[in-house]
């Protein structure tokens, strides 16, 4: 089909060390399982997650890291486009940041490298958190309480590395392990159904997977999109393929949010990506396959409110 040539092998991501666990696995998939979290220093990921949730972070102390990023829901924000402070809307829609740290690059266009790379640019974005991190770095100095957390986590007091290096090891944590699939994918016959069976199916054999692979479902490769018929906004050209994990829950879809339902994403796919117009049956499965990509974040589902 009309994929010849497309990288089909997984990158490694650049920023993932080692699983810790080496599980067993349908190894001819080319979709792994997500490793449970690695036990990060525990008073290192307390303070990254209080930073994540800190507004002293956004210049006008209006917006933290999790006004955008719902931990307790997708780890997105389910607005076709958030705003900047001023309030006008933003150029992208905001992606999770769950599993983000599997990811080979970060960012719709996969400009950063590195969870670290991507917080120190956020927080210094004016329609972010529009914040130099000397200046967070003050303020937070201010605070004897968390400027005591910072010593005894890094020995000194908060400056610009170890504020960035708190929140990107918060970050490596947010992983969503134990979906359905990949309770599958690790010998559980029985985990999926037999739409959503046949739905991994036509995933693989329409050709998804050669952009939708690795251990995040996509997050390996750069592509362009609309190759066959226009998809969403022509600008970006080429991005970061979006990863699939949790994707029943992180509503609406493309770099734009132009598409509201996953149903509708899916369709335009195929289309837009295969050239291929799906049917209804073919749409009903790949969805329902989709469904079973939604993990566990702190024992519950992604997605379920508190
Ligand atoms: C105003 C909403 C908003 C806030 C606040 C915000 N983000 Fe984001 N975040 C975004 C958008 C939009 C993108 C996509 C940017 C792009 O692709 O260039 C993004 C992308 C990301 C990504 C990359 C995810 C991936 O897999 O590609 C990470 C990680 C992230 N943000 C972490 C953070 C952290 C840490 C903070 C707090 C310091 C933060 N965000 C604050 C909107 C926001
Ligand atoms: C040639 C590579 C390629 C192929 C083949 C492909 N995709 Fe994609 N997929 C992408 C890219 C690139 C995007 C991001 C598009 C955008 O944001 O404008 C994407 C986005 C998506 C999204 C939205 C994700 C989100 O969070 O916004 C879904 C759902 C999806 N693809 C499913 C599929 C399905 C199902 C198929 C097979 C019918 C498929 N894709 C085939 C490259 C591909």
């Amino acid at each position: 089909m009309a994929l010849a040539g497309l990288p089909y092998s997984p990158a490694r991501p650049q920023n993932l060390e080692q699983p810790a666990e080496v599980t067993r696995v349908a190894v001819e998939e080319p979709i792994t399982p997500i490793p449970e979290p690695r036990p990060w220093d525990p008073l290192k990921v307390q303070l990254g997650e209080r930073l994540f949730k800190d507004p002293r972070l956004s210049r006008d102390n209006s917006r933290s890291c999790v006004s955008c990023h719902d931990l307790s829901g997708n780890g997105a924000s389910s607005n076709r486009l958030d705003q900047d402070p001023d309030g006008s809307t933003l150029p992208l829609n905001t992606p999770t940041v769950f599993n983000s740290s599997l990811s080979f690059r970060l960012g719709w266009e996969g400009r950063y490298r590195t969870l670290d790379d991507q917080a120190a640019a956020l927080l210094q974005a004016p329609h972010v958190m529009n914040s130099p991190v000397a200046e967070i770095a003050r303020r937070l100095n201010s605070d004897p309480d968390i400027r005591g957390q910072f010593v005894v986590v890094y020995g000194r007091r908060p400056d610009a590395d170890n504020i960035v290096d708190a929140i990107a090891t918060f970050e490596r944590t947010l992983l969503t392990p134990d979906s359905r699939f990949d309770r599958w994918l690790k010998g559980d016959a029985n985990a999926l159904s037999p739409l959503e069976m046949n739905g991994y199916r036509l995933f693989k054999s329409l050709g998804c997977v050669a952009c939708h692979q690795g251990v995040n479902v996509g997050g390996n490769l750069f592509q362009r999109h609309g190759i066959f018929h226009p998809l969403a906004s022509p600008k970006p050209e080429l991005l970061r393929v979006p990863s699939l994990r949790n994707v029943a829950t992180t509503a609406p879809y493309f770099h734009d949010g132009s598409a509201t339902t996953l149903d509708d994403a899916v369709r335009k796919m195929g289309l837009a990506q295969l050239n291929s117009t799906l049917t209804d049956e073919q749409v009903k499965a790949i969805v329902a396959y989709l469904g079973t990509l939604t993990g566990t974040f702190r024992g519950k589902p992604v997605g379920t409110a508190p």
